[in-house]
Parts: C-alpha cells; structure tokens; sequence
C-alpha cells in the first residue's frame, strides 16, 4: 500500500501532540510487551498511562492479551515508553501500520527499542517456558513496512546484517549469566497469522535454520532499522510448535506460560537497561 511521506509525519506528529499533553518526559527507550507480559509496565515508576485509542492515527488493537495503552515513566533509572498495544497484520492493518508504534517512539525521542514476543518453540530444546534472546530472524510474512514512498527519517534500503544490536546482545548475555537467569539464542521467523503453522510448514521452518515462530516482532525491527534504532529482542517460548507435541496450539496456553516466567523476563529486561544506559 503506497502512502504520502507528508502526510505519515503529520500523522506521527499529531499522535506526538496529544502524547505530550500528558507528559512532557522524553523516553529514551522504548519497550513493547508481547502477549502475556504486561507485567512489566507495572514497574514502571511515576507512570503516565495513555490509552491508545485516545491517540490520533493509533491502529486498533484487538487481541486479548494486550492492553491497548502507553506508559511513559521511568525503569531502572531510565526514561522509558512501554507500548502495550502492538499492532499485527492479521488484525487487518497494512505493514505500514504495524510499523506505526515504533515511528511514534522514535519521534518522542526514542533511540533503542526492546521488543519481546511470545513465540512457538521449533528448536525441540527451546521448550515452554525458554527466554530466547533473538539474534536474527526470517520474514515469512511476504510484508513490509517500508514499502511505499520512503518516510520521513528513513533510509530507502536499510542495512539488515545486524538486526538485533550485538554489542547490546553481548550485555544481555553478560546481564543473564550474572543474574542467572537461563537463557537460550536463536532465530526468529516471522509469520503473518492468525492461523498457527502446519506442522510441514514448521519442517520447513527448521530446514531454514530457525529456532522459534512467530507473529510480531520482525516488522518493528525492520521500521527500527530504516529509523537507524538499535533493536534488542527476546521471544519467550509459550509452546512446542506445531506438530512437535500432540496438543493442539491455544492462544489460553500462550498467555498462560507468558505469566508463568515474567518475573525472570522482568528481572532481565529490568537489569538489561540499567546496565547499559547510554553514559
Ligand atoms: N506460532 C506462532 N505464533 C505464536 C506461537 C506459535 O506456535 N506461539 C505463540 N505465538
């Protein structure tokens, strides 16, 4: 879908507008929660909570599991912006669309992004419950959210050698073995859903070389990547994927596992930003 550079800064502009009206804080990390981990956003401390339908030009977010709201505060001592309202394409928006929240973060200043999902484990060692720290990913999703005209900011063809920080990944690893919390590294390969995979589809997906699948995540970091965003990102395994297991996939069971590891994700996530803000 084509889109006229113009206007998409107006858009991002007025959404900015109405975001300041209720804080004046410049977020210099943005975090965006995948389903089932919202717990995070509850640490942040003297949170302003924005509601994304009261922001102009914010896709609707339907899914149970995420909560639809901004909140800008702070964690770990750094300024942050935790969405909670990821966009998906098998909500019905455009690429372009699902590329919308990581362009307002970085028109509020944002200059890193976390992003976390909740992913179907492919590698049989990444059982429920893996945090899998993400060190590339596949777009199986056949969408872009640069397609179109170039936004304002954006590179035209942006450089993907790189799509998940590896200096930052170094301090995560450092930041996990420290805490001891466990960690597993992998690919991530993006599906556009709703429909779970086939269980010929996840073969394939494994022949590919990755190690969990998923329906977020890769278009953000690639709207990161044209924005020039460092991108960190953590999958937490919420089930076998299809056909490694004999229970059929259920969005209840995503949520379920989500909940069952948030505390160590948080715990992470939390030391993660602390021990790597910018001097
Ligand atoms: N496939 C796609 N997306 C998912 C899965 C899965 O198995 N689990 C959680 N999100």
């Amino acid at each position: 879908m084509t889109f006229d550079p113009a206007h998409d800064a107006r858009q991002t502009a007025e959404a900015v507008a109405v975001i300041r009206a209720h804080t004046d804080l410049v977020p210099e990390l943005a975090l965006v929660l995948g389903s089932g981990l919202g717990a995070l956003a509850d640490e942040v401390e003297d949170a302003v909570v924005v509601p994304t339908a009261d922001v102009p030009h914010y896709p609707r977010s339907t899914v149970e599991g995420h909560a639809g709201q901004l909140v800008l505060g702070t964690l770990a001592g750094t300024p942050v912006l935790v969405i909670q309202g990821r966009v998906h394409l098998y909500e019905g928006h455009d690429a372009r669309a699902v590329g919308f929240p990581v362009r307002l973060a970085h028109a509020l200043g944002v200059r890193r992004i976390v992003l976390t999902n909740a992913a179907g484990g492919i590698n049989p060692a990444f059982g429920p419950g893996t945090l899998m720290l993400i060190s590339d990913h596949i777009n199986m999703a056949s969408a872009n959210p640069l397609a179109g005209a170039v936004g304002e900011g954006e590179t035209r063809f942006p450089d993907m050698s790189n799509p998940y920080d590896e200096s930052w990944r170094e301090a995560a690893r450092r930041v996990a073995l420290e805490l001891k919390v466990p960690y597993r590294e992998g690919v991530y390969v993006w599906t556009s859903g709703p429909s779970y995979e086939t269980p010929a589809e996840i073969r394939f997906f494994a022949q590919a070389g990755a190690d969990a699948v998923g329906m977020s995540t890769v278009p953000e970091a690639i709207q990161a990547a044209a924005l020039g965003v460092p991108v960190l990102g953590i999958s937490t395994i919420t089930n076998p994927a299809a056909g490694l297991d004999p229970t059929p996939l259920d969005h209840a069971d995503v949520l379920e596992v989500g909940r069952r590891v948030r505390d160590q994700l948080s715990t992470w996530v939390r030391a993660i930003v602390a021990e790597t803000r910018p001097a």
